[in-house]
């Protein structure tokens, strides 16, 4: 079998087999496939598309790629959830320690900045020393001790999409509904949990249209209960960027500001949500208010605050910085965009910001790209808000300024400043079990 052959049937219209497909994700895992060959394979899946089948041998072949974790140390059903991407989507970080904080284990996979979007695996590298390359050892152990660990794909768990999912970041190949589910699904199957997944929509996320987040929803359910997992996914709004603040180290400020009970309604909300059914996977609540009062609960007790301080000791990350969140990286500038007219928000370019951050610095723009964790935006203004020309719409935390003028300029032309008073819309759109 030789790359060239699928490169050409994929791009020609074809669907490639089982063998082909194993073939192909095998060699790219060993390094017998190189990176050219498989970005122009990305980019014909990209414009032809993977039907159903072909999506399912994607999925198990890029699970098997490495071990497949044995949970089984681990007492009591243990939760993974995962995001399709947004920005600002900095749920991971509030979220797991809510839902830990009430008695249910998680296991998590995550992964790093994609396109636009951000990752958790860099959010959660602003807390000094942190790290998610520890040993399935060191999971186990921390999710049986603490009910809480998050880890990064290695050589060994799910290797195929951590280098896929690399390559897509810098070749933009991302935003295609099979790559997507299998490289979410790959890893929650390897990483052996049930999970529920997030899944965004609007003009931040990857799928733009509800009607195919929908149909992006439906796939990884289906993929996970073919496998056996309990598999839910909620779909939600990413037409603005979630909360306020985008940029990895100004994010989790955001987070650790909402486990003290002071967060954006919007992404509250959104972590009641995603945490009451992860409670309900769990069995510890027996319906979704249940699960609800125990997050809130959780929140204003400080035990959320208190297990997230724990697990970023456990993974060697500094404790003081969640009750000092002014000790993580801080930008040398803040600078004001300021709203050159009067009226109200009417829209927001969502995947503008997410861009704006990366222009910042915040993101990759290459594969060997190091990021700068301190930058980003903290925005004043959303959808449906008065403003008066003059009014600071977002602040830039920059530390180059040849980037924040370009950024800048970016910013200011991803709000639309009108005169009707628009709703900023519903965080949650539906469930898909
Ligand atoms: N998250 C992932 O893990 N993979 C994708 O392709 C998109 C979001």
């Amino acid at each position: 079998m030789r790359m060239y052959d699928l490169i050409m049937k994929k791009r020609n219209g074809g669907a490639l087999s089982r063998e082909e497909i194993y073939f192909m994700v095998e060699g790219y895992t060993k390094g017998e496939i190189p990176d050219y060959q498989m970005s122009a394979m990305m980019m014909a899946v990209y414009f032809v598309g993977m039907n159903a089948q072909e999506t399912l041998h994607l999925t198990m072949a890029m699970a098997h790629s490495g071990e497949m974790l044995d949970l089984s140390a681990i007492d009591g059903i243990k939760v993974d959830k995962h995001s399709t991407g947004g920005v600002g989507d900095k749920t991971s970080l509030a979220l797991t320690p809510m839902v830990a904080a009430c008695g249910v284990k998680i296991a998590k996979m995550s992964g790093r900045g994609l396109g636009h979007t951000g990752g958790t695996i860099d959010k959660l590298e602003s807390f000094a020393g942190f790290s998610t390359a520890i040993s399935t050892e060191d999971f186990i152990k921390n999710v049986n001790e603490i009910g809480i660990s998050i880890m990064g794909q290695t050589r060994e768990l799910a290797p195929a999409d951590k280098l896929l999912y690399a390559l897509r970041d810098v070749t933009a190949t991302v935003d295609n509904m099979s790559l997507i589910a299998s490289s979410i699904m790959s890893k929650k199957l390897a990483a052996g949990a049930d999970a529920i997944v997030d899944v965004k929509t609007g003009s931040g996320a990857f799928m733009k249209k509800e009607k195919d987040a929908f149909a992006l929803a439906e796939e990884m359910v289906q993929l996970g209960k073919n496998a056996g997992r309990n598999t839910a996914a909620v779909v939600s709004d990413m037409d603005q960027p979630l909360g306020y603040a985008v940029g990895n180290a100004l994010e989790v400020r955001e987070a650790i500001e909402t486990l003290k009970g002071k967060g954006p309604k919007d992404f509250t909300e959104l972590c009641l949500t995603l945490g009451s059914y992860m409670l309900l996977m769990g069995g510890k609540a027996r319906t979704e208010d249940e699960g609800r009062e125990m997050l809130k609960r959780a929140i204003s007790s400080g035990e959320a605050l208190s297990k997230l301080a724990q697990f970023v000791k456990a993974q060697g990350g500094s404790e003081k910085m969640v009750y000092e969140p002014a000790l993580l990286p801080k930008a040398k500038r803040q600078e004001p965009v300021l709203a050159e007219e009067e009226g109200y928000v009417e829209k927001i370019v969502c995947d503008e910001v997410g861009i704006c951050s990366l222009m910042l610095g915040g993101g990759r723009e290459t594969k060997e790209s190091v990021i700068d964790l301190s930058v980003g935006i903290v925005l004043e203004k959303k959808v449906g808000d008065k403003v008066n020309a003059g009014d600071v719409l977002a602040w830039l935390h920059a530390n180059d300024s040849e980037k924040l003028k370009a950024a800048k300029e970016r910013l200011l032309s991803a709000y639309t400043i009108g005169k009707n008073k628009k709703d900023g819309g519903k965080v949650i759109i539906g469930v898909v079990k």
